[in-house]
C-alpha cells in the first residue's frame, strides 16, 4: 500500500507491518458494499455543498470521480485495484480512489466525516436494500409453492401426514404444499419492516463519535438517501448496528423453513418410499454407485441453514462485548453479519432452484395414506358424534387398532362392524379411504380440499397485497 493510500500518517514516523494491515483487512468481504459506500460518499457531498463547506464546482468534481468509480465497480478493475493495494476495508479504498482520480477535489470528500459514520451508514443502506430483496425472494417462493398447492388441489393427492415422524393422519399434499408456504409469508414480511426500519434514522454526519463542527446539511443527506431523518445522537450511531444484524437474522431464519422442508423432502426423495423424484438438474450421483440420484443441495439447504444462523448470532454477540461508540470490533460483526445475509440469500436460491425441480409421486403417497392406521382418528371422531365421550371412544378405537395389527391387516368394514356393535348401533359408518378421511374434516384451517382452497385463497391475496418498500 502507497503512503498517500493511507488515510492517516502525519503522526508516524513509519509505514505499518504489511502483515498486520493484512490482518486488519476486511475488504474481501466488504468489497461487495461498494455501490452503497458510493451512494453514502455522494450524500456527504451534499451533506458539504449544502453547509456550503465546499464549491459547487469541487462537490461536482467529487460526483464526477464517484461516476468514474461506478463504472471501474461495474468492470470489475475498481476490485483488482483495491485488493492489490491491500486496503483495510472498501471505505477507504473509495476515498483513497477519489483523491487519485483528482487530487484536488479529493481532499474535500472526507471533512466532516470519519469511517465511523461512514461504515455505519453504508451497512444501513446495504441492509435495507438485501431486505428488501429477501422480501421478493420469500414472496417468490411462497407464490411458488402456493402454485403448486393449487395443482395438487386438484388432483386431491392424499398422503399420511406425519408427527414424531410416524403416521398421523392423512392429509392433502395441498395442504402440506400451503403449509410448506405459509412461513415464507411471514419471512416476506420481517424482511419488509427490516427494510422499512432501517431507514428511518441516518448515522451520516455523526462523524467519529461526536458529530462536526463543521455545517453539515444532514437533513439534504437524508433526503438524498431516502432516510426519514438523521439520528439524534452521535455516539449511539457510529456503534449501533441494529438494522445490519436484523437483516442477518431475517435471511437466517428464513433459511429454517427452507431447511425444513428439505429434512422432510430427503427421506421423501429416497426409494425406500419415492414420494419424490430430485430432477436431473439439481440432483447428484455417486462416484462409485452407478444407480445414486442423491438429493445434495436439500443438504446443503439444511446444513448451510445452521452455518448463516451461528455467523448471524456471532455478528449480535461480538458487538455484546463491547462499550458505546465504535471499536473496532465491529469490523468483525460486520463481516459476519454479511456472511449471514450472503449466505442466507445463496440457501433460498438454491432452494427455490431445487425444490421446483423436485417431481411429486402421488400414487406413491396414496398407496401409503392409511399404513400406520392413519384413520383411527376419523373413526374415534364418528364415535363422539354417535353421543359417545371421547376417553372411551379412543379406547374402543385403540382396541380394535390392537386387533387389526396382531391379525396383520389393515382396519376394515369388519372393525367398523365390531365397533357400532360395542355402542349398540345397527349400523356404524366412518372413512376406510384417506381422501374419505380428508374431505370429512370440518374445521377452518384444516385438510379437507375446501378449507384449502380457502386457505390458497388468503395467502395469494395476502402475498399480492405484501407491501415490499423500495
Ligand atoms: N475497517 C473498519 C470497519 O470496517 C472501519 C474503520 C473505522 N474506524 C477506525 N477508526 N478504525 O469497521
Amino acid at each position: 500500500m502507497s503512503q498517500g493510500s493511507l488515510q492517516w500518517g502525519g503522526r508516524f514516523r513509519s509505514a505499518p507491518d504489511p502483515a498486520l494491515i493484512a490482518f486488519g483487512s476486511s475488504l474481501e468481504d466488504d468489497l461487495l458494499l461498494a455501490a452503497f459506500d458510493i451512494e453514502t460518499s455522494r450524500a456527504h457531498v451534499r451533506a458539504l455543498l449544502g453547509g456550503a463547506i465546499i464549491t459547487g464546482d469541487i462537490a461536482a468534481a467529487l460526483d464526477r470521480a464517484l461516476d468514474r468509480i461506478v463504472a471501474e465497480i461495474g468492470d470489475g478493475s475498481f476490485a483488482g485495484w483495491a485488493m492489490e493495494e491491500g486496503f483495510e476495508d472498501i471505505h477507504g479504498a473509495i476515498d483513497a480512489r477519489v483523491r487519485e482520480i483528482d487530487e484536488r477535489a479529493g481532499g474535500w470528500l472526507h471533512a466532516g466525516r470519519s469511517r465511523n459514520d461512514q461504515v455505519a451508514t453504508t451497512l444501513v443502506l446495504y441492509a435495507a436494500a438485501r431486505a428488501r430483496d429477501g422480501a421478493a425472494q420469500a414472496r417468490g417462493i411462497a407464490a411458488a409453492i402456493a402454485e403448486r398447492a393449487r395443482a395438487a388441489l386438484a388432483d386431491e393427492i392424499v398422503l399420511a401426514g406425519t408427527t414424531h415422524g410416524q403416521p398421523g393422519q392423512p392429509i392433502l399434499l395441498a395442504f402440506w404444499l400451503q403449509a410448506a408456504a405459509e412461513p415464507f409469508l411471514r419471512v416476506a414480511r420481517r424482511f419488509a419492516t427490516v427494510a422499512r426500519e432501517a431507514m428511518e434514522e441516518m448515522p451520516l454526519g455523526s462523524a467519529a463519535l461526536a458529530g462536526s463542527s463543521l455545517p453539515l446539511d444532514r437533513i439534504a443527506a437524508a433526503r438524498y438517501l431516502g432516510f426519514a431523518r438523521p439520528t439524534r445522537n452521535a455516539l449511539d450511531a457510529v456503534g449501533t448496528r441494529d438494522a445490519l444484524f436484523a437483516c442477518a437474522d431475517a435471511w437466517a431464519t428464513g433459511c429454517i423453513p427452507a431447511a425444513r422442508i428439505a429434512a422432510e423432502v430427503i427421506p421423501w426423495s429416497s426409494p425406500l418410499l419415492s414420494y419424490a423424484k430430485v430432477g436431473d438438474a439439481s440432483a447428484s450421483g455417486s462416484s462409485l454407485m452407478p444407480q445414486k440420484r442423491n438429493p445434495d443441495i436439500f443438504e446443503l439447504v439444511r446444513a448451510g441453514t445452521q452455518s448463516v444462523l451461528a455467523d448471524a448470532r456471532t455478528a449480535w454477540s461480538a458487538s455484546a462485548a463491547v462499550a458505546l461508540s465504535y471499536h473496532r470490533d465491529l469490523q468483525e460483526c460486520k463481516r459476519r453479519a454479511i456472511a449471514a445475509i450472503e449466505g442466507g440469500s445463496a440457501i433460498l436460491a438454491a432452494f427455490e432452484r431445487a425444490f421446483a425441480d423436485l417431481a411429486f409421486d402421488g400414487a406413491a403417497m396414496e398407496n401409503r395414506a392409511t399404513l400406520g392406521y392413519t384413520l383411527a382418528t376419523d373413526h374415534a371422531d364418528a364415535l363422539i358424534l354417535r353421543g359417545i365421550d371421547a376417553r372411551r371412544a379412543h379406547r374402543l378405537v385403540g382396541e380394535r387398532v390392537a386387533v387389526a395389527e396382531d391379525q396383520g391387516r389393515p382396519f376394515d368394514a369388519s372393525d367398523l362392524q365390531a365397533l357400532g356393535a360395542q355402542i349398540g348401533a345397527d349400523t356404524f359408518a366412518a372413512p376406510l379411504d384417506a381422501r374419505a378421511g380428508v374431505r370429512a374434516k370440518a374445521t377452518v384451517g384444516s385438510t379437507s380440499p375446501a378449507a384449502v382452497a380457502r386457505a390458497l385463497d388468503e395467502l395469494e391475496s395476502e402475498l399480492a397485497a405484501l407491501g415490499v418498500p423500495v
